[in-house]
């Protein structure tokens, strides 16, 4: 299905424009470029910290529903709404009073960053761009590019990743080329993004003693530990939604992030036994366990060589997986497992999504 719709799109290709732009340069002219090109309902690639995004103008549903084309996305599967600030939170959302004390701590301590909140939506926000749900995802990044964006269009950017439905988010521009060059006419270029790991996505609610709490939609860079040092945390799927239904996370798709190559996850203190005739390729850790020792590797990957950061193996993850996938000498891609703790969880989450099957 996903195929079908990529031929689609790929039979109407257009030149597709990189732009290079350090924001520490004056940029406006770019920005506004951007935001000219958004403006007349075209999509434009943006990064932010986390991956690059598929922008679109937020209020133009028409030019939404390019992006759910350009990317052969479900359109039961909703965008984030990107901000120049936190201010603007109050032009596309109704926060429910109970938990207005509790977003503005979670909006003072993580943005600009990588955290998404999900609130109950105004009437003026799309229903392509939630989905028909009563409520809109909504993210300040703390990168410049996005938000000069936001601001020089006036307007929300409507941006998921910038890759094609079900496929590893982009990083960089060039990866960002590799999955929509040709059917986009314009990508922002500002090098590798810092965190490399979508956004954490959260559900401010009510705990079952009607006290204000996070649900956690999707791990991310913003990690539980921190989350915990100043709201409570509930599981997914409880605590109870003021004046809003509760929106299940369409975004949780099983198989998404999912590389070309199978991917199968392995604990990195077990052997592991390889089929006759069958290539495989390590994503390793740090490259120092018994599994990476073994001599059943075409290609060994580390993610955080030697030192065994989990913020440098985040960065690095999505970027990793993608050169394995191009990996001509291997057929099979083995990951080690990572510590199920911090930053580790969020990575388990996107390899535990590429390890399950593809249109599953
Ligand atoms: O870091 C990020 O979040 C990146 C950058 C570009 O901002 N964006 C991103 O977008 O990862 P996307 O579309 O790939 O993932 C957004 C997720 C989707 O899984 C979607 O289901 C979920 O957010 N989402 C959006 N609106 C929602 C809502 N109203 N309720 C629940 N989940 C929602
Ligand atoms: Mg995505």
């Amino acid at each position: 299905m996903i195929d079908f719709w990529w031929s689609m799109v790929y039979d109407s290709r257009m030149e597709t424009r990189v732009i290079e732009v350090d924001p520490l340069e004056d940029c406006r002219r770019i920005y506004k470029e951007a935001a000219a090109v958004l403006a007349e309902g075209g999509l434009v690639a943006i990064p932010t910290e986390t991956v690059y995004g598929l922008g679109a103008d937020a209020f133009n549903p028409d030019a939404v529903a390019k992006v759910f084309e350009v990317k052969g996305r479900p359109s039961f599967d909703p965008l984030i709404c990107h901000l120049p600030n936190g201010k603007a939170l109050k032009d596309i959302t109704e926060i429910p009073e109970a938990l207005q004390p509790l977003v503005d701590k979670l909006v003072k301590e993580f943005w600009p960053g990588p955290m998404t909140l999900v609130l109950p939506r105004k009437e003026c926000v799309p229903d392509i761009v939630t989905s028909g749900l009563p409520t809109v995802a909504c993210r300040v990044t703390s990168h410049e590019v996005m938000r000069a964006v936001a601001r020089a269009l006036g307007r929300p950017v409507a941006a998921p990743s910038a890759n094609r439905f079900g496929h590893i988010s982009p990083t960089s521009a060039p990866a960002v080329m590799k999955e929509l060059g040709g059917s986009i006419p314009l990508v922002l270029d500002a090098g590798a993004c810092s965190e490399g790991l979508e956004s954490t996505i959260l559900q401010p609610c009510l705990d079952e003693k009607g006290n204000p709490a996070v649900r956690v939609l999707r791990e991310g860079p913003v990690t539980r530990e921190k989350l915990r040092k100043i709201c409570k945390v509930v599981k997914p799927g409880k605590g109870s939604d003021i004046e809003a239904a509760t929106p299940c996370a369409p975004g949780m798709l099983k198989s998404h992030y999912a590389p070309t190559k199978p991917l199968l996850l392995h604990d990195p203190k077990e052997p592991f036994t390889p089929q006759e005739g069958v290539r495989y390729g390590l994503i390793t850790y740090q490259g120092d366990s018994p599994l990476a020792a073994q001599d059943c590797w075409e290609e060994v990957m580390p993610l955080s060589p030697g030192s065994g950061r989990l913020a440098e193996a985040a960065v690095r993850l999505f970027a990793v997986m993608r050169a394995m996938d191009e990996c001509e000498a291997v057929d099979v891609i083995v990951a080690e497992e990572l510590p199920k703790m911090g930053l580790g969880m969020a990575m388990m989450d996107r390899l535990n999504r590429a390890a399950a099957q593809r249109g599953e």
